[in-house]
């Protein structure tokens, strides 16, 4: 080939994307929000937006504004609030879909073949979540080809706007997959919720 037209053809070193925005190659989409939060179908647990940690509620803002990079991967010690605080953001989503990692693979294997429309969900909606990663010991070929599938789909079709969570830091998480993944659930944003054990204050607040 004339290397002059090879070249011209590398003078536009940014390929656009079909909505033009060269920002989702960077997982940086905004996320519509509603005024009001409404609870779908997803777990109803008990959940207010006002008791999420505030630096975990400005990184909220900035995903869904689209100046923080997606997925969001949010990891920290059992009973910090992160299903909860997870769950208070799809309430404000028009459309969000949640599944543990355990109930996706569930749904994979199900004789009844709901296998198409778990992926289809996890594909289509606005905001995808996987919670509960590395919760097992040891993870089989069914959790790792499911996470990895899930990443796929968002990465591919949803411009990575997915909340991954996990009781494990990115390094224990390894041990678990494998760098390959674990770069990949990392890649936007990571914020770490520290603190105490929700559910063990509450318990002692019913108690008093
Ligand atoms: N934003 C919130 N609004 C109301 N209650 C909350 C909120 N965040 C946490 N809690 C309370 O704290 C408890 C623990 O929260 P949650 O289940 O989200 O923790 P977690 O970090 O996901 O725990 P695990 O690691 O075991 O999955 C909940 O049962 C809930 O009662
Ligand atoms: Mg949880």
């Amino acid at each position: 080939m004339d290397p002059k037209i090879l070249g011209e053809h590398f003078d536009h070193l940014t390929t656009l994307h079909e909505s033009g925005n060269p920002d989702l190659a960077n997982g940086r989409r905004s996320l519509p929000l509603r005024k009001t939060p409404e609870c779908h179908q997803m777990p109803e647990l008990y959940r207010r937006m006002d008791r999420v940690d505030k630096d975990l509620l400005t990184a909220f803002r900035r995903l869904a504004a689209g100046e923080y990079s997606w997925p969001l991967f949010l990891h920290g010690a059992v009973g910090t609030g992160k299903t909860l605080a997870a769950l208070s953001l799809a309430d404000f989503v028009l459309e969000a879909g949640y599944w543990t990692l355990e109930a996706l693979c569930d749904a994979i294997m199900d004789p009844e073949s709901k296998t198409t429309l778990a992926w289809k969900g996890v594909r289509e909606t606005r905001l995808a979540i996987l919670d509960e990663l590395g919760e097992r010991s040891k993870v089989g070929d069914l959790q790792y080809t499911t996470v990895k599938k899930h990443l796929d789909l968002r990465e591919q079709r949803a411009g990575r706007v997915a909340i991954y969570i996990s009781n494990l830091t990115p390094e224990q998480l390894v041990q678990m997959f494998d760098k390959r993944i674990v770069s990949r659930l990392t890649a936007g944003t990571v914020v770490a919720l520290q603190g105490k054990d929700r559910r063990a204050t509450e318990i002692c607040e019913e108690k008093s």
